[in-house]
């Protein structure tokens, strides 16, 4: 019994890959995704710095590979991510002149993104998060370039030139800290206006970077539920810390021989059995809302293959040793998966 097989009445699952195994470099890697999902995303190889780093200049060669693997191994195909204010190159919002550049131009280097990207993949990726990251935890929008430049209108104009480069690909939005309240009616509020205007929007994508307090997860399943009243919910990005983060969540409950440095790193070597038993029974429990939902979730995307991989060794504090996924450094399936799966 694998992951993929354990859920396939209920929803895909599915892994973000990086350049190391799209590129054959980590094999293992590669196996444990392929045998144990059967959704795809790429972590970082096809945001806007990556594939378009200079006007006009495309890089497709590691997107290519990337689809062509998916594809090889029968498997859904998520495009992460068109537009977002993070990892976009510079030239996006200045002009020749070194000034920020007009509405009319934007409007156009979106277009030409966005048309050209899902374009080149058009009916072989099969959904895209078309806009990531808008609205900030306070239900407003964020101050970002496009919000600056083209006010909300940014998102909705993504979304039309998305569906016009592939009517059938199914495009979602996608955001974190989902659970919060305030965000989750600004979320709501700007999806209803979309619907409202008539653009397709299929889906919303729910970031799942996840702690062992926070975020609560009653919370997070009126989130679920209120956007599963709108459109299909992916529960994307999936990743859980068992260490501190600097604003919220207090780590594992830990034992007197260890303790949270001014790094709050307790764990450089491995993860005390005590500790794995929180994660698992954190991991199980959201696993449980997901099929409570199942209906309302079309996939659910774990932020990367194994542990010595994820970001999350150097988010949000460099150099820490996490361990926030299903398989550990080894390749090796964690005790949770079991419980998974049986
Ligand atoms: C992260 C990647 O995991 C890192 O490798 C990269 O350095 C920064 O971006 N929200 C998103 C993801 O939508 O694209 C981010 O991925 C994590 C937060």
């Amino acid at each position: 019994l694998s992951l993929k097989n354990a859920f396939k009445d209920n929803f895909y699952i599915g892994t973000a890959l990086n350049a190391w195994q799209i590129t054959g470099r980590q094999p293992e890697e590669l196996k444990v995704a392929t045998q144990n999902f059967n959704s795809i995303v790429a972590e970082n190889i096809m945001k806007s710095a990556q594939i378009q780093p200079k006007e006009g200049k495309f890089n497709f060669e590691l997107a290519d590979k990337f689809v062509k693997l998916g594809e090889e191994n029968d498997m859904h195909i998520h495009g992460h991510t068109l537009i977002w204010h993070s990892q976009a190159p510079d030239w996006f919002f200045t002009g020749k002149d070194g000034n920020t550049v007009s509405e009319e131009v934007l409007i156009q280097r979106i277009r030409d993104h966005i048309h050209t990207v899902v374009g080149r993949y058009k009916g072989r990726v099969h959904s895209w998060d078309v806009v990531n990251e808008a609205i900030e935890d306070d239900g407003s929008y964020r101050d970002s370039k496009f919000y600056q430049i083209l006010g909300e209108d940014f998102i909705k104009l993504a979304f039309e030139f998305a569906h016009e480069a592939d009517p059938e690909a199914k495009l979602y939005y996608n955001d974190y800290s989902m659970a919060v309240p305030e965000k989750r009616r600004g979320v709501v509020r700007m999806v209803e206006r979309l619907k409202n205007d008539n653009v397709q929007i299929d889906g919303i994508g729910m970031q799942g970077h996840i702690g062992l307090k926070h975020p609560d997860i009653m919370e997070f399943e009126k989130s679920l539920e209120a956007y599963g009243n709108l459109v299909k919910v992916m529960i994307t990005e999936l990743d859980l810390s068992v260490l501190p983060s600097p604003w919220g969540d207090a780590g594992a409950e830990i034992s007197d021989n260890y303790e949270y440095d001014d790094k709050m790193n307790p764990f450089p070597d491995e993860l005390p059995a005590y500790v794995e038993k929180q994660f698992t029974k954190r991991y199980v429990e959201f696993f449980e809302l997901f099929l409570k939902h199942h209906d309302k979730i079309e996939r659910v995307t774990l932020w990367g293959v194994n542990d010595g991989n994820s970001w999350k060794n150097n988010w949000p504090v460099r150099g820490r040793i996490d361990y926030p996924l299903l398989f550990d450094r080894k390749n090796q399936a964690k005790p949770v998966v079991n419980e998974l799966i049986t």
